[in-house]
């Protein structure tokens, strides 16, 4: 129990499986960092009320930076009895310094101010990082929206061929999709951005501690302003697992819609090699094991998120040891995260489109909405030329006719006499998108401003 820094109440032994079970140190020595930062300013904190000599401070601050370079060079030692990366670095320091100095560097503060004020910093950080990557993969969509901003494509609904669409208009879509992550993501980066520190256990510091400026020092723009409230809230983590599975799901679906057209029956993608896999058994094969594993990978991320929600719905106020299950699956959720952006950003700046292929699957059946509209420029109400544009669809069908641009002007007589001789003019698919200028829409002016929209976010 000497090597336990709450040893002192305890006369026996743990169960070897008990520190197994309880220790968090295999996963939380990832935010040694933040740690040490945190250590180093609140012991400012301490010095400024008092609590330190000039000369102490000194000694804790050189002793603080010989262990961030231990840790950084991969010789940090770790020994029984290091419970969890506080405790660690803790144990490190009266190593170094001695512990008549280091024993004070706890004074006020418990691990449960510590430990929240260390998650928000290694959040922060990790957002801000996750910011920059995210950023790059919505210029990448972008630009490949206008460099091909030329080709058409079939727009889907219910994956039946709806009408056609600019390929950059997709693009546009997503790029629209992770720009609100983008901007979501700022939010909570504010969010995140608060200070626990100088809360001690949970009734607040009996010496007067100056929070705002521990806050200041660690670069949070404000003080959580209720001590209890500083050391139960682990919102930020569930903020932050939220946004990672909203983002994965757009990922998934951006993921999914590739996948379908990269298949031998749309093709009109093909993925680079590089994100590619082939098969062990069938030579030919060239599978999307990218886009599959982006797509399959949501659900572990939602499955964080669901997790720690279950673990957190019933636990008392403030500190409970339960809170401990928030790193595993946050740390999951950010690498996979920060892992599933850069893929997707090689898999769409690599990947090959087949226009021919996008065009040449257009078909006139797509344009009967246009030959609704030509009508109702013509002055006929819409909910009527919705009804004889489908006559003309099954005219053709029943004629035997490739489609409705294959019907004669009598054949059109037959079912209305409004129709005339520039009804030719609607079967053109490049006059179809060009037709949908509203903002928002297909023609290609209207898909420009929206990249440039996009654009002006950053
Ligand atoms: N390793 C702990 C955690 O991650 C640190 C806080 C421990 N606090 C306590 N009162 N036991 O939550």
């Amino acid at each position: 129990n000497e090597l336990r820094l709450w040893g002192g109440r305890f006369t026996g032994a743990s169960d070897p499986l008990m520190d197994l079970y309880n220790a968090s140190l295999p996963y939380d020595k990832k935010m040694y960092e933040a740690d040490l930062e945190g250590t180093r300013v609140y012991t400012q904190g301490l010095e400024k009320i008092g609590l330190l000599t000039k000369e102490e401070l000194s000694e804790i601050h050189r002793g603080l930076d010989i262990i961030k370079e231990e840790w950084a060079a991969n010789l940090f030692v770790e020994k029984p009895g290091d419970e969890d990366i506080h405790t660690a670095n803790e144990r490190r320091l009266g190593e170094i310094i001695g512990r008549h100095i280091a024993g004070k560097v706890h004074t006020g503060r418990s691990r449960n101010d510590q430990v929240a004020t260390d998650m928000r910093i290694y959040v922060r950080e990790n957002l801000i990082k996750m910011s920059e990557i995210l950023k790059n993969f919505i210029e990448t969509i972008i630009k490949r929206g206008e460099n091909e901003i030329d080709v058409l494509m079939p727009g889907y609904t219910h994956l039946q061929r709806a009408q056609p669409i600019r390929w950059s208009h997709w693009l546009s879509m997503y790029a629209t999709y992770f720009t609100e992550d983008y901007k979501r993501l700022q939010q909570i980066i504010e969010r995140v951005n608060k200070s626990p520190l100088g809360a001690g256990a949970l009734a607040g510091h009996p010496y007067g501690i100056d929070r705002e400026f521990l806050a200041q020092g660690l670069g949070f723009n404000e003080v959580i302003g209720n001590s209890l409230t500083a050391v139960s809230d682990r919102d930020f983590v569930v903020e932050t697992m939220f946004w990672s599975s909203l983002f994965m799901n757009h990922i998934s679906r951006f993921s999914e819609d590739l996948i379908i057209y990269s298949t031998g029956e749309f093709n009109f993608v093909q993925l680079a090699d590089a994100y590619s896999t082939g098969s062990s058994l069938m030579p030919q094969k060239k599978n999307p094991d990218s886009l599959e594993l982006l797509r399959g990978k949501s659900g572990r991320v939602f499955g964080c998120l669901a997790g720690f929600m279950m673990s957190i719905k019933s636990i008392p106020s403030t500190y409970n040891k339960d809170m401990q299950e928030d790193k595993e699956p946050l740390f999951d959720c950010l690498t996979t995260v920060e892992h599933s952006i850069l893929i997707a950003t090689g898999v769409i700046s690599t990947l090959k489109i087949n226009k021919l292929r996008m065009e040449s699957s257009l078909t006139m059946d797509m344009l009967a909405t246009d030959l609704a509209d030509y009508l109702v420029r013509k002055g006929v109400p819409f909910r009527e030329t919705h009804h004889i544009s489908g006559e003309c669809v099954r005219k053709a069908e029943e004629l035997g006719l490739s489609g409705i641009d294959q019907l004669s002007l009598a054949d059109f007589h037959t079912i209305d006499p409004r129709f005339s001789d520039d009804v030719k003019a609607v079967f053109n698919f490049e006059a179809s998108v060009e037709r949908r200028t509203a903002t928002g829409g297909t023609a290609r002016q209207a898909v420009l401003k929206q990249l440039n929209r996009l654009k002006a976010e950053f």
